[in-house]
């Protein structure tokens, strides 16, 4: 059977999400910069990133607060609202700080999804230091980033990651 499951897709997804993590840890470390958790949700993937870059600020996104109660972030790195907004509100404070940035926030809607993704692509570029890493739920159009190829162990186009040019 060749169609792919509800069940199929987010096991793909997660496994790419996983191994995009994994590989995005080594390509930052030892380089200096602040972190991006966009969309807390449950705070599974903000979990994973603070045990496995200990040291590192990381500054979570949403909307809303419903993580796991021990995946809650501390209050001065947590910001609360419309990413949109939020991230216009921090961007002298973050601008050029950011190293990696992950963001998890599709739907399963489409037209919320591109305007999400129309977002970001705006919004996140003037906070990466050159070099940066993003990795994306949903392809980004950037402009001054390249896409890279999906380590191994995860499937091209269930995760996006891209790097920020070094010289623009
Ligand atoms: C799929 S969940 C994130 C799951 C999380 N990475 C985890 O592992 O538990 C997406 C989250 O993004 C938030 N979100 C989506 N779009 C948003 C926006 N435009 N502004 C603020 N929060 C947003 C939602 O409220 C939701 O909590």
């Amino acid at each position: 059977m060749n169609v792919l499951t509800r069940l199929d897709k987010l096991y793909f997804r997660l496994q790419a999400q996983h191994e995009c993590l994994a590989w995005a840890f080594g390509a930052i470390d030892g380089k200096p910069g602040l972190v991006l958790e966009l969309g807390l949700g449950h705070g599974r993937t903000y979990d994973h990133m603070r045990r496995h870059l200990p040291g590192r600020e990381i500054f979570v996104f949403d909307r809303e607060v419903d993580c796991i109660a021990d995946c809650r972030p501390p209050p001065e790195r947590l910001i609360v609202g419309e990413i949109g907004k939020t991230l216009a509100a921090q961007a002298d404070r973050l601008a050029r700080r950011i190293i990696l940035a992950h963001a998890d926030l599709g739907t399963y809607d489409r037209k919320r999804d591109d305007e999400t993704a129309s977002m970001l692509a705006t919004r996140l570029p003037p906070l990466l230091v050159p070099g940066a890493i993003v990795i994306s739920d949903l392809p980004l159009d950037f402009d001054d980033a390249e896409p890279l190829p999906l380590p191994d162990g995860a499937q091209e186009g269930r995760y996006f990651l891209y790097r920020r040019r070094e010289c623009t």
